[in-house]
């Protein structure tokens, strides 16, 4: 039943959010209501909308009573309140009144159309893709970013890197920032600006402030910094490729983890990559291209070297040219070649060592470029003297004779016999571009391998301190067809929404009830149910291993496995079988339910080049080839012996046994378990780490500026658990701290006469003391919990505080140190005072005495001319009376 307090806000004229086909949500502003005892009606007129395909009119009967029995509306809730517009664009989406979808929506979609294409939402940070060069991400910008806490400046992926820097730095731990999203949301971009940021920040200031130091630093400190910048052309040059939804589309997850010692200044890096695409190498559908790197080798390559490799047009090679796209507009492969090649020598290669990889990207040109003509109706041949495939095994220094046999042939291994058949041109084809695949394969990881050498050596791995990972890895997918490719991403994604919900969720929650907080539990929805699907010991993985450890195995057996295993009333939530066909079946992801289909899922997951054809490979007479084979080797015998200590399976043989030749099809590691190794590898250092997030969203489909889709926006906030997060965030205490840390931080916000004993009240007369809203904080039994903002507030309050003991000090020593000063000077004025004043009077007293003389002489005189005068008139006036 609606509480009075629910509805009071709705009144006539009130602006509120309803649903929209197109926009997501509309403002509506209510025109009437009408409460009765069963139920509220309430009537919205759209404010703005097309009257012909949008009814502009939506009645909400929402139920106000028990007594309530129904009503035919198009609503039965109450709509979303709109936020006063004051709020509007607000940086932090916590800080919104009402938080729901359209309010998520609306700010974040205003906030792109003011050019801000970052919002914080909680803990993560939105990054919207502007689809143009923005004046984000300058030097300035980084200094500016750098030693400022985050809320101080506008939101940044700068400042989600600061905080991961300090934090590893303040806190002695590792740290790992996971950007996520859709193809083309903007990832790569983002995880290149933040590792720009850490080379230039860690740089300038080694952690400390940014009064720069670096002339202590030797060379080796920047140059391990560029060498770092370097790996992103490189990876990008040989795993990344043009699609319909990316020109630059990664077609790897990239896990690159940046040491820095314990002054905090670089070190080195190392990166872990996840299940390259294959299958490009061999076909890309219309539009898109193949690994920029063969299109880069094809327009860049100098004459000697075009003839020596036999190198062409690039639509000349039946591996390039599918797509029916050779270029991609605005990038110039010719340019670009040579970038790869200097950034290649930037990691320390050799130019020779970079023509040896050419040599091997030039023979599986050729090799895609071998005719497969059919034999007789059925059986394959190739002709040896072929211009194609004479290149190609010229190149690759394998036998041609060799190679063209276990091309077109198979061998079964029984145990009495070897029985060799033919094989059929499809086949053969098969074999050809399974051994292009592989070879492929086998160089991206000895190229990440070779990167990992020269960016951490064992000096700069003995030195490493701490760590700062960035996961660039791709985002929830979800086709009209969707394959053993998209089936991986979405169990790592499931993977990764683990971790989040765990992380956001689940241990903030468990944590407040440990605590005994007052703390109402928030829903949510865990997803182990679905990754226990996938990865559980009967499992889709585990089912899919076992079916191509069969060399009858098929698909379709496969299917079938999973339906008998796995559709079952207990997986009902998460595996569905469909309603029509057999090839297929339905995974209900966290994010959206996506059916795959099982043809080819065992092909891949064998990822499987038969023995013959391994042998002719390792007699190759060129040495960089048998480098990487056996480079191949050693990692293939590293994953065997992993799992065989993962699963404690007795039957694995020890590594020592482990190597090729007879090892057979049974021994090898199939792509699906070498995913699951790393992905469980990958989520064990995270899960050691402290994580940041940033979720890039892809603002529209067709990649133009600034141009913003709401159901396209909505759909990707939904699925990345932004919605959720908002929630928990508000509602929850994002901050905390042990008593014990806190004290010893906080101490000097009381008085000394006024700390008591116990922890929890020390805390407690603390944040009395400091802040004044206890809403905005709670004492649990080890820590204390604080909404968002408020660590903010005792930290200035702290700062002020020392900033005010530190006044004192240095007032009173500097008192001291002038009253001295003073007083010399005093004394020495008085000394020098004395001394004149002494002249002074001593002049004055001669003046005195002068003045004294003169006045004595004068009076003499004056006696004396007036006696004179008065004698004279005397005689006269006696003259005159008597007349003598
Ligand atoms: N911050 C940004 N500023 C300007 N342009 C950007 C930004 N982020 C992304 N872009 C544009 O979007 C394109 C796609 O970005 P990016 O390659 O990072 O996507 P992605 O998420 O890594 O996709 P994929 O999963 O396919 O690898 C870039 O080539 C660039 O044009
Ligand atoms: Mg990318």
């Amino acid at each position: 039943m609606l509480s009075s307090d629910a509805l009071e806000p709705y009144v006539k004229g009130l602006e509120v959010w309803v649903p929209h086909a197109e926009e997501g949500w509309q403002l509506a502003t209510i025109q009437s209501r009408e409460l009765t005892e069963a139920h509220i009606t309430l009537e919205t007129r759209a404010v703005t909308g097309d009257e012909r395909t949008n009814p502009r009119m939506h009645m909400h009967a929402v139920p106000a009573s028990p007594r309530f029995l129904g009503q035919d509306a198009q609503n039965t809730e109450l709509p979303p309140l709109r936020n006063p517009k004051v709020l509007d664009g607000a940086d932090d989406l916590t800080s919104l009144s009402y938080l729901h979808e359209p309010a998520v929506l609306n700010n974040v979609r205003i906030r792109y159309a003011a050019h801000n294409i970052y919002t914080y939402s909680g803990i993560v940070l939105i990054a919207m893709n502007p689809f143009q060069r923005v004046q984000l991400y300058a030097p300035e910008l980084m200094t500016a970013y750098s030693g400022k806490r985050r809320g101080e400046l506008e939101p940044h992926l700068f400042a989600i890197a600061e905080e991961a820097f300090r934090d590893m730095i303040q806190e002695q731990r590792d740290e790992t920032i996971v950007v996520s999203g859709e193809s083309g949301a903007g990832k790569t971009v983002s995880a290149k600006y933040i590792m720009r940021y850490f080379a230039t920040v860690a740089t300038q200031s080694g952690g400390k402030s940014l009064v720069a130091d670096a002339s202590k630093r030797d060379d080796r400190g920047t140059e391990i910094e560029e060498k770092i910048m370097a790996t992103n052309p490189i990876l990008e040059s040989f795993g990344n490729a043009k699609t319909t939804r990316n020109d630059n589309s990664s077609r790897f997850g990239k896990y690159i983890q940046i040491h820095f010692d314990k002054q905090s200044y670089i070190v080195g890096a190392t990166i872990r990559t996840y299940l390259l695409e294959r299958s490009r190498l061999i076909y890309q559908p219309n539009t898109e291209r193949n690994y920029h790197i063969f299109y880069q080798l094809c327009a860049g390559a100098p004459p000697s070297e075009r003839a020596q490799l036999c190198l062409d047009e690039c639509t000349k090679f039946a591996y390039l040219n599918q797509g029916n796209c050779s270029e991609i507009q605005g990038v110039n492969d010719f340019e670009e070649f040579a970038e790869t090649q200097k950034a290649l020598s930037t990691i320390g290669m050799s130019v020779q060592r970079q023509w040896d990889i050419f040599r091997v990207l030039a023979s599986l040109l050729h090799l895609g470029n071998v005719a497969i003509a059919a034999q007789s109706r059925t059986n394959a041949s190739i002709a040896e003297d072929e211009e194609a495939f004479v290149t190609a095994t010229r190149l690759l220094g394998v036998d041609a004779a060799m190679l063209a046999k276990w091309i077109t042939n198979k061998q079964i291994i029984t145990r009495s016999d070897k029985i060799i058949t033919k094989l059929t041109p499809a086949q053969a084809v098969s074999v050809r571009d399974s051994v292009a695949k592989f070879i492929y394969a086998s160089l991206f990881d000895w190229l990440v391998t070779n990167v990992n050498a020269t960016l951490c050596n064992e000096e700069s791995a003995s030195q490493s301190h701490s760590f700062i990972g960035v996961l660039d890895i791709y985002g929830f997918e979800h086709f009209k067809r969707n394959s053993f490719e998209q089936f991986c991403i979405n169990y790592a994604n499931e993977k990764l929404q683990q971790e989040f919900n765990q992380h956001v969720f689940k241990l903030e929650q468990e944590e407040y009830i440990r605590e005994q907080i007052d703390w109402q539990f928030i829903e949510f929805t865990d997803n182990q149910p679905c990754i226990a699907l996938i990865e559980g010991k009967l499992g889709v993985l585990a089912l899919l291993d076992e079916e191509s450890r069969m060399p009858s195995g098929t698909d379709e057996n496969f299917v079938n496995k999973l339906y008998q295993q796995l559709d079952t009333p207990a997986n009902k939530k998460y595996f569905k079988k469909p309603r029509f066909g057999q090839s297929a079946f339905t995974i209900c992801h966290y994010a959206h339910d996506v059916t795959y289909e099982a043809e080819g899922f065992l092909d891949k997951n064998r990822d499987n080049v038969p023995d013959e054809i391994m042998e002719v490979l390792e007699a190759s007479t060129f040495d960089f080839l048998l480098e990487v084979q056996k480079h191949r080797q050693a990692v293939s015998v590293a994953i065997n012996y992993g799992a065989a200590i993962m699963n404690e399976a007795k039957e694995v043989a020890s590594p020592q046994t482990k190597g090729r030749g007879n090892a057979g099809v049974s021994k090898k590691p199939t792509l699906g378990s070498v995913f699951k190794g790393s992905l469980i590898e990958l989520m064990t250092t995270i899960n050691s780490t402290e994580v940041h997030y940033i979720r890039c969203i892809k603002p529209n489909e067709a990649k133009v500026a600034w141009k913003f889709e709401p159901q396209m926006t909505l759909s990707q906030l939904r699925a990345c658990g932004v919605l959720e997060t908002i929630h928990i965030s508000s509602r929850g205490y994002p901050t905390r701290r042990t008593l014990a840390e806190f004290i010893s931080r906080y101490y000097m916000l009381v008085p000394s006469s006024k700390r008591p004993e116990s922890p929890r009240d020390y805390c407690a007369a603390i944040l009395d003391h400091a802040l004044k809203s206890p809403d905005k904080y709670q004492i649990g039994l080890t820590k204390v919990f604080f909404r968002a903002g408020q660590i903010a507030l005792l930290e200035k309050a702290r700062t002020d505080k020392l900033v005010h003991a530190v006044t004192m000090i240095k007032k009173n020593f500097l008192a001291r140190i002038y009253r001295r000063k003073y007083l010399a000077l005093r004394h020495a004025t008085i000394t020098v005072q004395v001394k004149y004043r002494r002249i002074l009077r001593l002049r004055e007293k001669e003046r005195i005495r002068r003045e004294a003389a003169a006045t004595t002489i004068q009076r003499h005189w004056r006696g004396y001319n007036q006696r004179q005068c008065y004698r004279a008139a005397l005689c006269s006036i006696i003259y005159m009376q008597t007349g003598k």
